[in-house]
C-alpha cells in the first residue's frame, strides 16, 4: 500500500509539470484552475483524474510516439486528373456525429485554445496542413486518413492513425499526446474520415504529404538562405522568425523559438521543410521559389534554436544525435554551425 501511494505521488509529480509546462502559455486563470485539480488530485491520491487523458508514454524515451519519420512519396497527379474533393461544409450532417466533424475541424485549425492542455507552442495542425487538412501537397488529412494502420520496419510495429496523430501533438506542438480513446482524439478522426469521404483506402493519392524537392547538387547554404528569407519570407514571419500575433493569437506561426515546433518534429528535417516550402510558402506564391532557394532558406530556418527533442537522452544532445537523428534525413541537431553546437533548446 505504500509502495501504491509513493508511486502514485510519483506519477503525479510527473504529470503536473507536463501540465505545468502545456500550461505556460495559457491565461492565468486556466492556469491556476488546473493547478487547483492538480493540488485536489494530490489530496485524494487519484492518479487517473490528470492522468487518464494523457497517453500512456512508453518507459524508455517518455514519449508515446517514437518519432515523426519520413512518408513515402505519394504519385504524382496524372495530367486532366483532380485530386480528391473532400465534401464541402454545407454536407456536415446536423447531428451528433456532424458535431464530432465540427470538433474536429475546431481542434486542427485552433488547436491550442480547444485543448490547451495538450499544445506548449503556438502552433495549430493546420499552420502545416493547410486550408484545414484538405490542401493536397500540404499533407492533407484526407490523403493520410486511408493509409493506417501501416506497418514500418523502423519500429517493426503497425503504426495506428492516432499514434501518427500522438506524434504531431509531441513533436510539431511540442505538447502531450492525447490518448487514443480521449475525445480530442475521436474528433480529430471523425473530422479525417469525413474528409476522405469516397477515397479508396490504402491507396497512397496523389497530393499526399509534400512533394519530394531533390537535394540541389551543390548541397545548401545557410548564408544565402538568409538572403531568401530576408526577401520572401521576413514580412509574414518577422525579420526574428518568431512570427506574428494579434492578442494571444499568431496570425502568422513563428518558425523557430520557443514557440515552434520542437527538433524531434518532422519539419525540422531540412528536406522536409524544403519539400513544404517549396510547394506552400511564401503564402498564396507556393512553387515560385527554385529548388536551390528552398533548400537554402529551409536549412536557415532550421539552423536557430527551438524547443529541446523530448527524446532527449540523459540530458545529452550528441546521445540523443546518435539514436535518433543521425540517419533522419538531413537535419542540423547536434551539428556545429558557427562555433555552437546546435539542439540545445529554448526551455
Ligand atoms: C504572406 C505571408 C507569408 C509569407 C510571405 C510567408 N509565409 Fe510562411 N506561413 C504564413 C502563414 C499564414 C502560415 C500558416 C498557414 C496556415 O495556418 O494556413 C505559414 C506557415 C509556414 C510554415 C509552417 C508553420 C511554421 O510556423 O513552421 C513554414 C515552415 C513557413 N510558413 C515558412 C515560410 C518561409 C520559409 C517563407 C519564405 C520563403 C514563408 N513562409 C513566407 C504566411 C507567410
Ligand atoms: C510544424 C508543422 C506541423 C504541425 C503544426 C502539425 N503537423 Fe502533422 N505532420 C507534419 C509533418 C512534417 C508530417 C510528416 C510529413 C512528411 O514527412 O512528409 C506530418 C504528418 C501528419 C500526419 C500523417 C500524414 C500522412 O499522410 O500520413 C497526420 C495525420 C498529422 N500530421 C496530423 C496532425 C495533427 C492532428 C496536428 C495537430 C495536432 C498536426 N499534424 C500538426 C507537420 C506538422
Amino acid at each position: 500500500m505504500r509502495d501504491e501511494m509513493t508511486n502514485g505521488m510519483k506519477k503525479i509529480a510527473k504529470v503536473t509539470t507536463s501540465i505545468m509546462a502545456t500550461s505556460l502559455f495559457a491565461s492565468g486563470l486556466m492556469v491556476s484552475s488546473l493547478m487547483t485539480s492538480v493540488a485536489m488530485a494530490q489530496e485524494n491520491a487519484t492518479p487517473e483524474i490528470a492522468a487518464e487523458k494523457i497517453a500512456e508514454k512508453s518507459a524508455d524515451n517518455g514519449v508515446a510516439m517514437d518519432d515523426q519519420s519520413q512518408l513515402p512519396q505519394a504519385p504524382k497527379i496524372k495530367a486532366g486528373a483532380e485530386y480528391h474533393q473532400p465534401p464541402s461544409e454545407s454536407e456536415i450532417p446536423d447531428n451528433a456525429f456532424g458535431e464530432m466533424i465540427r470538433k474536429g475541424q475546431a481542434i486542427f485549425v485552433d488547436t491550442k485554445r480547444e485543448v490547451p492542455e495538450y499544445v506548449g507552442n503556438g502552433m495549430t495542425c493546420a499552420n502545416c496542413h493547410m486550408d484545414q487538412g484538405k490542401m493536397p501537397n500540404a499533407a492533407p488529412l484526407w490523403a493520410a486518413y486511408v493509409m493506417y494502420p501501416a506497418y514500418r520496419s523502423k519500429n517493426n510495429k503497425v503504426n495506428t492513425y492516432a499514434e501518427r496523430i500522438q506524434g504531431c501533438f509531441q513533436f510539431s506542438m511540442n505538447g502531450t499526446a492525447p490518448a487514443a480513446d480521449s475525445e480530442a482524439m475521436t474528433a480529430l478522426i471523425t473530422y479525417s474520415y469525413w474528409l476522405a469521404k469516397n477515397a479508396p483506402t490504402g491507396v497512397s493519392l496523389p497530393g499526399r504529404g509534400y512533394p519530394e524537392v531533390p537535394k540541389p547538387a551543390d548541397g545548401y547554404s545557410i548564408e544565402r538562405g538568409e538572403i531568401v528569407y530576408k526577401e520572401n519570407c521576413a514580412l509574414c514571419h518577422g525579420a526574428d522568425g518568431l512570427g506574428q500575433k494579434v492578442g494571444d493569437n499568431y496570425v502568422f506561426p513563428p518558425l523557430w523559438g520557443q514557440d515552434s515546433y520542437n527538433w524531434g518534429a518532422g519539419m525540422h528535417r531540412i528536406n522536409t521543410a524544403a519539400d513544404f516550402i517549396k510547394a506552400n510558402m511564401p503564402l498564396g506564391k507556393g512553387n515560385t521559389l527554385t529548388d536551390q532557394e528552398a533548400w537554402d532558406v529551409a536549412a536557415f530556418m532550421n539552423s536557430h534554436e527551438r524547443p529541446q527533442d523530448p527524446r532527449l537522452i540523459e540530458g545529452s544532445v550528441e546521445k540523443t544525435r546518435e539514436k535518433y537523428h543521425a540517419n533522419d534525413g538531413v537535419n542540423l541537431y547536434g551539428v556545429e554551425v558557427n562555433g555552437v553546437i546546435l539542439g540545445q533548446g529554448t526551455n
